[in-house]
Parts: structure tokens; sequence; C-alpha cells
């Protein structure tokens, strides 16, 4: 093994961009530190967000936001409102917004999935605010599910990585290698 410096992301993460209402308008912007909790039945949502971003008043101002995935095909738009701030650029017609049962939090028609959230806490770390919302309603594109059953090759999400500054690369799904929660039970019956 090699020690490496810590502060690098050792691994690839999805990218999902948050909306938010601030002012009236619909600001959208991107995010690599999100990820799921789910204590079923509830599902929770956090997403890490720099103090500066402007995002973050919109979720304190409203609580509640939206966690939308992007698909390979809204990938310059996706990256465009991760390099642009709301504090000074409007970015409510970069997609075509949506809303659920709250007018508080703006979904993207565009993307395969989006989720709406209720803020239920707020975590500080230095200079970072984590953000959690209990996930209240999820909406999927039509073409991406069957049955009840996602198509993830058709909600094609982004996947990032990053190896330092100017070494950021947006990636895809590869193809299915097993089956969870049954590859392991190869070694319970030996
Ligand atoms: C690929 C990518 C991932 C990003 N991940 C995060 C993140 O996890 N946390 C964060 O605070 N900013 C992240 N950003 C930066 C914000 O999206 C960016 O600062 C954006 O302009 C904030 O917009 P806002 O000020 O309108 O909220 C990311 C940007 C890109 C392009």
């Amino acid at each position: 093994m090699v020690k490496v410096k810590t502060g690098i992301l050792p691994f690839p993460v999805p990218i999902c961009i948050a909306g938010t209402m601030i002012n009236g308008k619909a600001n959208y912007a991107t995010y690599g530190s999100f990820g799921l909790l789910s204590p079923r039945p509830e599902m929770y949502i956090y997403i890490g967000s720099q103090e500066s971003r402007h995002t973050n008043t919109g979720i304190k101002e409203n609580g509640y936001f939206s966690v939308n995935i992007p698909s390979e095909e809204q990938m310059q738009k996706t990256d465009y409102v991760g390099l642009v701030s709301g504090h000074n650029t409007d970015k409510s017609a970069v997609f075509n917004s949506f809303f659920g049962s709250v007018d508080k939090a703006p979904m993207i028609e565009e993307c395969p999935v989006n989720l709406l959230c209720k803020l239920v806490k707020t975590a500080d770390l230095p200079n970072r605010e984590i953000f959690f919302g209990e996930v209240l309603e999820s909406y999927v594109n039509k073409e991406c599910i069957n049955n009840g059953i996602l198509n993830f090759e058709k909600i094609n999400p982004l996947l990032f990585t990053m190896n330092g500054p100017g070494n950021a690369s947006y990636w895809k799904l590869g193809n299915i290698v097993g089956d969870a929660y049954k590859e392991g039970k190869n070694i319970l019956k030996s």
C-alpha cells in the first residue's frame, strides 16, 4: 500500500444538483458531497456545502431543497451551475423547473431523478454546513422506470472523480458485475 495525502477524493461519487428558491427564483448548484441514509421507512439525504454557497441561504430560508440526479446529457449544464454562483448569476433559467407538493424547492425537469427534501438538521464542520433532508417525494422520468423498477442505464447518472486541482472528471456507469446480497452467500455455503 502507498500512503497518500488525505483530502484527495479517494473514490468516485455520484453527482447531484441541489435546487433552492432564493428571492422567488430557482437556484441550482452542483454537489459531489452528498449521500443517502435510509433508516426505513424514512429516507434522508445530506449535502455538504461550503458556507459561502448561495444555496445555503435558500435551504435555510425555506427549510426545503431538492436533490436532482443529472444524466450524461446534462453534463455541461451540471458543470456550469457548479462554476457560477447565484450570488452574482441568475441560474433560474438554466433548467426547466417543476414543483412537487411544496413550492419551496424547485426540481429539474431534464434530470431523470428528483427528490424533494425537507431540512431536518444542519451540522457544522469547518467551513462546511451539512444539510440533512428528509425525502418527502421522489420523481423519476417515465422513460427510466418500468413497473416500479428503475433502469439505471437510462438514468445514466454522472459520476465524479477528483485527483487534485485541474484533474477532475465525469464518468458513467459500467456494467453490472454481480448480485448484491447474494454473491457473499457463496462463501456462506463453502
Ligand atoms: C463537480 C462539482 C462538484 C462540486 N461539489 C461541491 C460540494 O460537494 N460542495 C460544495 O460546497 N460545492 C461544490 N461544488 C461547487 C459549487 O457547485 C459551486 O461553488 C456553485 O457555484 C455554488 O453555487 P451557489 O453559490 O449558487 O450555491 C462543486 C462543483 C462542481 C463542478
